[in-house]
């Protein structure tokens, strides 16, 4: 496996006192636009959740210099994607530690360019990644300051890679991945890992549409991926314990507020699990030593569709199992519910945490393990 073993830590690094450590973090905030102001940050959990990494550097006199992106600019200055928002929380958070400018400002980033790595590390001493978000790109500032200078992970990527590959690889039985969200094609990798792995899947949120035409059931006007449905076939013939929802809200063909079973009519549009589901999968969660929660239940933007997602989200808070949550829309979903305490962890990565879930590695671990301080890091393990 990736173990976290083989992969050097903070305390691989020696005596950091003085040295300048450039620590890649995953500031990739959910900002609100204002027409009369700069953008603010509407979360900035991602910020908090550096902090133990950026704090054992400053408390032990490292000079700390952040780096990280900030949505997609498409390899060009653009201001709505300027790091000043988070520039400033950090400043509130962190005294004193610097951050550079977004990463994606430049294109050299994301092609993973050598000469945008030496610019990088230019005047740096380590280097700690502590991006478990971002770690499943091969973009330049994640697999190329590994390979010329002494690096490790940080304590939230050390975290997150604990808990993911503990769950592939000794979970508490029973195990069950709840997955919900609009499209099957993001995910298609994982469910199928995961099938090897779980005891039961459960399926809501839009997805769930592709599964109910795989079983030739009209959906209506329900958001659906047609290209997926045979391979929801092909998932559903497998063998596997899959849960699909057994009744659906949404509006009908008027634009009313309407309950379906799983067959819907003409003009009616599913956009949430109904409340027979909700409780189903509720008693599932209840019944797990295990559970991995990654894509809301249904729209729960709208209040009038946040019912399944509150409910699941309420079972995995008062489940005595262990629970994650797998980034993106889900974590964000537990903090508008006020339960993400309640969840032993919230993982920091949407895509990140899918793919460790599914591959067992990422690009970002491959290249500390590769670094120039990682045999020393492993002779000391062995020792
Ligand atoms: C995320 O938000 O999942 C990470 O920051 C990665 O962002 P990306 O999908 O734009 O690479």
């Amino acid at each position: 496996m990736a173990s976290s073993g083989t992969i050097p830590t903070l305390d691989d690094l020696g005596d950091v006192a003085g040295k300048r450590v450039l620590v890649r973090t995953d500031f990739n905030v959910p900002l609100a636009t204002h027409d009369d102001g700069p953008a603010t940050i509407t979360d900035d959990f991602r910020i908090r959740a550096a902090l133990p990494t950026i704090e054992w550097l400053t408390e032990r006199d490292a000079q700390v210099v952040c780096a990280s992106h900030l949505g997609r600019p498409k390899g060009r200055p653009d201001e709505r994607y300027s790091m000043d928002p988070v520039r400033e929380r950090l400043a509130e958070l962190a005294p004193g530690v610097e951050l550079r400018e977004n990463l994606r400002f430049d294109p050299r980033e994301e092609a993973n360019d050598p000469s945008f790595t030496t610019e990088l590390i230019d005047g740096v001493d380590l280097y700690v990644n502590d991006a478990f978000g971002a770690s499943h790109r091969a973009h330049a500032s994640i697999v190329g300051p590994p390979a010329e200078i002494p690096s490790a992970m940080g304590r939230l990527l050390q975290r997150e890679v604990e808990v993911l590959l503990g769950l592939r690889e000794r979970p508490k039985r029973p195990f069950v991945a709840v997955l919900g969200g609009a499209k099957i094609s993001d995910k298609l990798g994982v469910i199928e890992a995961l099938l090897t792995n779980v005891d039961a899947l459960v399926i809501g949120g839009a997805m769930c549409f592709t599964f109910f035409a795989a079983q030739g059931k009209p959906i209506g006007d329900s958001l659906f991926e047609p290209d997926q449905v045979d391979y929801c076939a092909k998932l559903l013939r497998s063998g596997g314990t899959i849960h699909l929802p057994d009744d659906i809200t949404g509006l009908d063909a008027d634009g009313q507020f309407a309950t379906y079973g799983t067959r819907l009519p003409g003009g009616a549009k599913g956009f949430d699990i109904g409340p027979g589901s909700a409780a189903a999968f509720s008693d599932v969660i209840m019944d797990s030593r295990t559970v991995f929660w990654n894509g809301p239940m249904g729209m729960f933007e709208d209040e009038r569709f946040e019912a399944g997602t509150r409910t699941v989200a309420e079972a995995m808070a008062a489940t005595k199992a262990f629970t994650v949550v797998g980034g993106g829309d889900s974590a964000a979903a537990m903090a508008q519910f006020g339960l993400a305490d309640d969840i032993d962890h919230v993982s920091t990565g949407g895509g990140a945490s899918l793919e460790l879930l599914e591959l067992g590695d990422l690009p970002g671990l491959k290249a500390l393990r590769s670094a120039p301080n990682a045999s020393a890091a492993n002779a000391a393990e062995d020792a």
